[in-house]
């Protein structure tokens, strides 16, 4: 992961510019790394605010040899191996929360947006974007973000290098997609809940105007959430948001 890497200073969004290099042909692993994005995006139509100089944006593109229906798991061994590139380099407490979010301090510090390409049921290729805030000072999260959003610096008090954390990136990335690849997801979830906010704890999992209270117990063996409500009944979440 890594071994190529297209870099541009500014770009609308990394995940166009790793597109362009899979059109292209670019092998297994190549990662397009922007310093700023002018149009980053985020997850079901957000944006995603990626400043020069104190953010780093990156797309991964992956050619894994899985069907359509173990493609959500790829965003969760990314989380993984963001939550823990970021915990080994910082010592900062790190948490995922459902489904990719990374958090530090109960803000968000990083999130994660996979998109794919498949024919029939064979997959061709996926984009794992990864959009870290990294040297943002407190004052430059504006109006709500200051509430939810956070970067390496606030969380630590000093500066980091983006390279030193894209380096332990891509060798965590590395790391834990070979494990899925080779060993299968189970490794995946225990890392994933051992990382998790809100584990056990009662939550809302809201899907556009459908919301389900109850419990979080965590990720079943093919990656979907599994929230228990006061019934005891077991309800599988495939997407959406946790509060
Ligand atoms: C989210 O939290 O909703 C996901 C944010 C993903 C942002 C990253 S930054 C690199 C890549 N390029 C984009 O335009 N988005 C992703």
């Amino acid at each position: 992961i890594g071994q190529t890497t297209v870099y541009q200073p500014t770009v609308t969004s990394t995940q166009t510019l790793a597109k362009e290099a899979y059109r292209e042909g670019t092998p297994h692993g190549t990662a397009a790394v922007a310093s700023e994005q002018t149009g980053g995006r985020g997850r079901m139509e957000r944006l995603w605010e990626s400043p020069e100089q104190t953010s780093l944006s990156v797309s991964i593109v992956v050619k894994p040899d899985i069907s359509l229906r173990e493609a959500p798991q790829l965003t969760l061994v990314a989380a993984v191996a963001v939550a823990e590139a970021l915990q080994h380099t910082t010592e900062l407490p790190v948490q995922i929360k459902w489904p990719n979010d990374i958090y530090i301090n109960n803000r968000k510090i990083s999130g994660i947006l996979t998109e794919m390409q498949a024919e029939a049921d064979k997959m061709q290729m996926m984009i794992v974007g990864i959009g870290l805030n990294i040297n943002q000072k407190q004052t430059h999260f504006l109006d709500d973000l200051r509430e939810k959003a956070t970067s390496l610096y606030v969380e630590s008090g000093k500066e980091w290098s983006r390279v030193q954390i894209l380096q332990a990136l891509f060798i965590s990335f590395e790391k834990w997609y070979d494990i899925w690849i080779e060993n299968g997801f189970e490794d995946i979830r225990e890392a994933w809940e051992k990382y998790a906010a809100l584990y056990k704890r009662p939550v809302k999992a809201v899907q556009g105007n459908k919301t389900i209270v109850g419990h979080m117990m965590g990720i079943n063996r093919e990656g979907v959430l599994q929230l228990k409500d006061e019934n005891g009944n077991v309800h599988s979440i495939y997407s959406g948001d946790l509060e």
